[in-house]
């Protein structure tokens, strides 16, 4: 199958997944910022895959702006975020807020552990999680949900791990 990796990345951590899922099947990546959707034409499928902030995937309009030309391929998208993947229902509600339930039901959708090394981080989104955290310390009570960002917002964390893709590449090689 001709298959190309598509990512948006702003730290590194969605390029470094995307590369890693390349190797392994042996084809080639592109930058999302780089390409139109009119270049995905010749491939049979497609995986992007996006950095979440503030519970948007990161470049994935490439995908929903443009999924009657691109739905006849096989689609899957991959999200990297420093939310746990298991915590199923946080990424139910990203998926449903990025892709809306049609494409949802055409995709397969994974998500992979992230990493966010504070002194990388441009002076907006570190500013940006200054307010989140205020925010978030000012509550008299937190959700454990809350308290899970407020924990993740505060210091840098590398949760990377190249074997969160086989889910992908077992996707592809049962075919
Ligand atoms: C301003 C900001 C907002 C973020 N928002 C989220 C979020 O909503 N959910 C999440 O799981 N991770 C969030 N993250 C963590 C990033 O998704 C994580 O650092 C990811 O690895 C970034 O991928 P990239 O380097 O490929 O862009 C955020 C990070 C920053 C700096």
């Amino acid at each position: 199958m001709n298959t190309i990796v598509v990512y948006k990345s702003k730290y590194g951590s969605t390029k470094q997944y995307a590369e890693w899922i390349a190797d392994e099947l042996g084809c080639g990546t592109a930058d999302a910022g780089k390409i139109k959707a009119n270049d995905l034409e010749p491939y049979d499928a497609v995986i992007f895959g996006g950095g979440l902030y503030a519970e948007s995937i990161d470049g994935v309009s490439l995908i929903a702006n443009n999924f009657d030309m691109l739905k006849d391929k096989k689609i899957i998208i991959f999200t990297v975020g420093l939310t746990d993947p298991g915590h199923e229902r946080y990424y139910r509600s990203v998926a449903e807020r990025n892709l809306g339930h049609e494409i949802l039901s055409e995709v397969k959708i994974f998500n992979l552990p992230g990493k966010m090394i504070m002194e990388e981080l441009s002076f907006l989104h570190r500013k940006e999680l200054g307010v989140l955290k205020a925010f978030l310390s000012k509550k008299k009570e937190l959700s454990e949900d809350g308290k899970m960002l407020l924990e993740l917002c505060d210091k840098s964390n590398d949760f990377m791990d190249k074997e969160a893709i086989m889910p992908i590449i077992r996707e592809f090689k049962e075919q």
